[in-house]
């Protein structure tokens, strides 16, 4: 996720930029750059790093040009570096562009390109942008804009300026955010109204498929095929807090929300009609037919989505997978071998914890797999392969869209192996794409259901004391739920193995102590149902989480909040956001601060 602003009209454009770019480092703080036409030519000023060391390049400068583009980068494609930060340029210097999102067939377009002479500076599937717009323009910028799109496959929100036409900027959207801002004699685009709302409280939202052509006087919105469209103004009332979050209470809520986004971008250009490509991992077929064992290791909500990895790639790969706490690993002399795999997880990739496995694996020689959220982190510069999870930055202290891109890289994982040993037959492999490509709309009718949950937690928030159990893949899930509840609302929270309350954890169960019982998996079903029966005859209080259809529960748990039904390897992820509301539910009742609780930090940088 990175941040867009650009400005056209009466004012410097360069303190516009700068100011705006500040107001989106939550959108991404890898890199910074701007844009503007100067003596008749584009000129750029980008730098990695905070927006603070553009800013510094550029004071006193007083540059005079009333028109720029400015960008705030949170990396996906190309480690965060100077060369890498947008505004990208083509070989003539006439065309910057900015870009949000993710263009899947960036690397076709790369090779045409190459192929016609075209020189690449940076990694970044964003350049290839401006050499197309390079190669097609014949004097009608906007008609240049508009096949170059044509061209694009993936997600982008972009601003364009060229210097053979600086009296204007021009925008496109397709799925990543973008707004024009309107003010008087002045016009501004931004991935978000925060950056803007100094100037104006007057937006478009633009919608996908939008091209937005801003001057000075003037802001001409047309669709993908050129014909004029209309979009209401909206007025913003938020403050600049709260245009923050998006609109949110707080940035948990905005990232729980924010997770079809980023299972989307996270399976883009990787998952292919019939089989997944994982660009960053360059582990042979060979070694893959002949990987005799795989460690997980990992930290919190990281080390959950492990023990769902666990589940998933033995089912779907057949490899034995061992999941440790990354703070115990090393200290329980692992008997880990050169040929086994290593998969280190980690959102931030700097937990002190897991760069200590991630070390002590690499003195042993295995080879290191990282999943991370962070381009260019400590976790990705020290592993051999890596799955970045394109979630964008996670503010909030509780991990959530994290968690669930975290998920599904390791099915996607497990179903690249899968393959390639030939654990899986071409049926199981189909009803895997189809079930992942339908996620993110599943996520979306969860989210619709926010409220019911928000009823369920306020009957259990002065609860002290709250179970989760469930079996298979949702133990795996129950175990993210207790941390998610127990992390922000300070209740006490546990999660068990369910088959597991007869031998100890049922005596804890009396009048009315809430037991959140997940029962998605089929197989266990019944199972589950004993437990459930089992908490119920010591009159404990069941919510239960179960497959939309499945009438049956109703008759044994006190609540049941239903979710869409998908495959065994993806159930975590559909699973764990009526959790992570609850969690957040339960944590406003108590008065707790979501984003920031007690004693806690996003990335745990000490042992
Ligand atoms: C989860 O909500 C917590 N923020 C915490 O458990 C976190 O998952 C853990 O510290 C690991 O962080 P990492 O993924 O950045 O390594």
């Amino acid at each position: 996720m990175c941040g867009i602003v650009s400005y056209i009209g009466h004012r410097k454009a360069v303190p516009v930029l700068i100011e705006g770019l500040e107001k989106l480092e939550y959108r991404g703080y890898d890199s910074a750059g701007i844009a503007t036409v100067l003596d008749g030519r584009i000129w750029c000023e980008k730098a990695v790093g905070r927006i603070s060391v553009v800013a510094g390049r550029v004071e006193g400068k007083n540059i005079p040009s009333a028109v720029g583009i400015g960008h705030i980068r949170w990396a996906t494609h190309g480690r965060p570096s100077d060369i890498n930060s947008h505004p990208h340029t083509d070989c003539s210097g006439r065309f910057a562009v900015a870009h949000n999102g993710i263009i899947e067939n960036f690397a076709e377009l790369k090779a045409e390109l190459q192929e016609k002479g075209h020189e690449f500076k940076s990694q970044t599937d964003t350049e290839v942008l401006p050499h197309l717009l390079e190669e097609l323009y014949q004097g009608d910028l906007v008609g240049a804009v508009r096949q170059a799109v044509a061209r694009l496959e993936g997600s982008y929100a972009l601003a364009i300026l060229s210097s053979e036409e600086p009296d204007k900027i021009v925008a496109v959207r397709k799925d990543s955010p973008l707004v024009v801002g309107l003010g008087q004699g002045e016009n501004f685009l931004a991935s978000d109204v925060t950056a803007i709302l100094e100037y104006t409280r007057d937006v478009y939202i633009l919608e996908n498929g939008d091209m937005a052509v801003i001057t000075a006087d003037g802001v001409q919105l047309t669709d993908r095929e050129g014909l004029p469209i209309q979009r209401e103004i909206f007025h913003v009332e938020w403050d600049p807090v709260r245009a923050e979050k998006g609109g949110y209470d707080h940035f948990m809520l905005k990232e729980i929300h924010e997770q079809p986004r980023a299972l989307c971008d996270t399976m883009a250009g990787r998952l292919k009609t019939d089989h997944v490509e994982l660009a960053e991992v360059s582990i042979s077929p060979e070694t893959i037919k002949a990987l005799p064992k795989i460690f997980i290791v990992a930290c919190g909500t990281s080390y959950h989505a492990g023990m769902v990895g666990k589940y998933v790639i033995e089912k779907l790969a057949r490899i034995p997978v061992e999941v440790d706490f990354a703070s115990e690993f090393r200290y329980r002399d692992p008997m880990l071998k050169p040929e086994d795999l290593v998969i280190v997880i980690s959102q931030s990739g700097e937990t002190a914890d897991t760069m200590a496995a991630l070390r002590e694996a690499k003195r042993v020689g295995s080879r290191i797999l990282a999943i991370t959220n962070v381009v260019g982190s400590s976790v990705a510069r020290e592993a051999d392969d890596i799955i970045y999870t394109w979630a964008g930055p996670e503010i909030s202290v509780a991990s959530t869209k994290a968690y669930t891109t975290q998920v599904l890289s390791l099915v996607m994982l497990a179903l690249y192996f899968g393959q390639v040993r030939g654990t899986i037959n071409h049926e199981e492999a189909e009803e895997l794409f189809t079930a992942l490509r339908l996620l993110p709309e599943q996520v979306e009718t969860i989210l619709e259901q926010a409220t019911a949950i928000k009823t369920i937690a306020d009957k259990i928030a002065q609860n002290e004391h709250v179970f989760f159990i469930g079996r298979s893949i949702d133990h795996g899930a129950a175990l993210e739920g207790a941390l998610k509840l127990k992390e922000i609302s300070y209740l006490h929270a546990e999660a068990y193995a369910a088959g597991e309350l007869k031998h100890g954890p049922l005596a804890l169960i009396t009048n009315g102590v809430p037991v959140i019982a997940l029962a998605t998996q089929d197989d266990v079903y019944d199972k589950m149902l004993s437990n459930i029966q089992e908490v119920k005859a010591r009159e404990g209080y069941v919510i239960a989480v179960a497959n939309e259809g499945n009438e049956d529960v109703a008759n044994f748990a006190d609540e049941v909040f239903y979710i869409p039904r998908t495959v065994k390897a993806a159930s975590a992820i559909l699973t764990v956001i009526p959790l992570q509301f609850l969690a957040y539910y339960v944590s406003l009742a108590r008065g707790c601060d979501v984003d920031k609780p007690r004693n806690l930090a996003k990335s745990v940088t000490v042992e």
